[in-house]
């Protein structure tokens, strides 16, 4: 049996699925059973702005133009716990840790990763195709997400971006899936072109706050391996779904394998 933060006990509980290992619990009871790993994508929960904006929907729907309503959260904000992560997950990661957040948080998860010993590289963003509009009108929406580039091993950063921009243009995920949906699950297009772009096939992948599992889905679709970990045991379960079904349905290899682009861009501007 587990501790579980918080109070209680629980079982322990390991699902593994192909190249695809996923803990259920507190990422903090999990992390010393983990050896080291290529990458983390951490798709953390943000701060306390955007969980704020998502409360509201708790008081009266927002939406009069027949979308999708927002879904209040069940899950702490990442406040109180950002250096935490960043230390402890830099310190298991060789290579690139991403950090997803709200635009507003950029600027905190730099100063978190650079004082764990990163190397901090970029902010980029998700521009959010088919977004929520500010439905008060006051202001503009959010239609843009972030996620901080670190680079956390020895020597030089390498990525297969080449001299690629930092902003990546995916819809957000709308379609109902015939069972209940993470209320804030990344695309998987997104995760996929970034899993390419930051990671090689073979590679081991880790995000400590796996949710439905959407990180894993992609790894697995593109050959790499997987280790997650989610505390809450119905997105957990959610996760357990996607990756057996991603394991069966084995690498993907169509969509975003990468053509490798022009390596600096000014080149294109000289005339030969
Ligand atoms: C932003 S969501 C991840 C969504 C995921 N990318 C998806 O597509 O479904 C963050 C997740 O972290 C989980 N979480 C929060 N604190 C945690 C902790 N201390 N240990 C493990 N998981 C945690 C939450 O329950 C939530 O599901």
């Amino acid at each position: 049996m587990a501790a579980r933060r918080g109070g209680g006990l629980m079982g322990a509980r390991v699902e593994t699925f192909g190249a695809a290992t996923l803990y259920l619990g507190d990422w903090r009871d999990h992390i010393e059973e983990i050896g080291p790993v290529d990458h983390t994508f951490a798709d953390t929960p943000y701060g306390n702005f955007m969980h704020a904006a998502k409360a509201k929907a708790r008081a009266r729907p927002l939406r009069n133009d027949g979308g999708p309503e927002l879904i209040p959260l069940e899950f702490e904000t990442i406040e109180g716990q950002r250096e935490e992560v960043a230390a402890a997950w830099c310190e298991k990661t060789k290579g690139w840790m991403l950090t997803f957040c709200e635009p507003e948080a950029v600027g905190d998860w730099r100063w978190a990763l650079m004082a764990a010993g990163a190397r901090y590289k970029r902010a980029c963003f998700w521009v959010k195709v088919g977004a929520t509009p500010q439905m008060n009108g006051q202001g503009p929406g959010m239609g843009v997400e972030a996620f901080t580039a670190a680079w956390c091993g020895p020597g030089h950063s390498a990525w297969n971006g080449g001299g690629r921009d930092n902003h990546f243009e995916h819809p957000v995920p709308r379609k109902p899936r015939g069972r209940e949906r993470h209320p804030t699950e990344k695309p998987i297009s997104l995760m996929e072109e970034i899993t390419v772009l930051f990671s090689n096939p073979g590679q081991l992948i880790c995000d400590p706050f796996m949710g439905s599992g959407t990180t894993g889905v992609a790894a697995l679709r593109k050959g790499r391996g997987f280790v997650g970990i989610e505390v809450n045991e119905k997105y957990f379960d959610l996760a357990c779904y996607r990756l057996e079904a991603a394991a069966q349905d084995g690498v993907q290899t169509d969509f975003f394998e990468y053509r490798k682009p022009v390596q600096n861009r000014m080149e294109l501007a000289v005339p030969s």
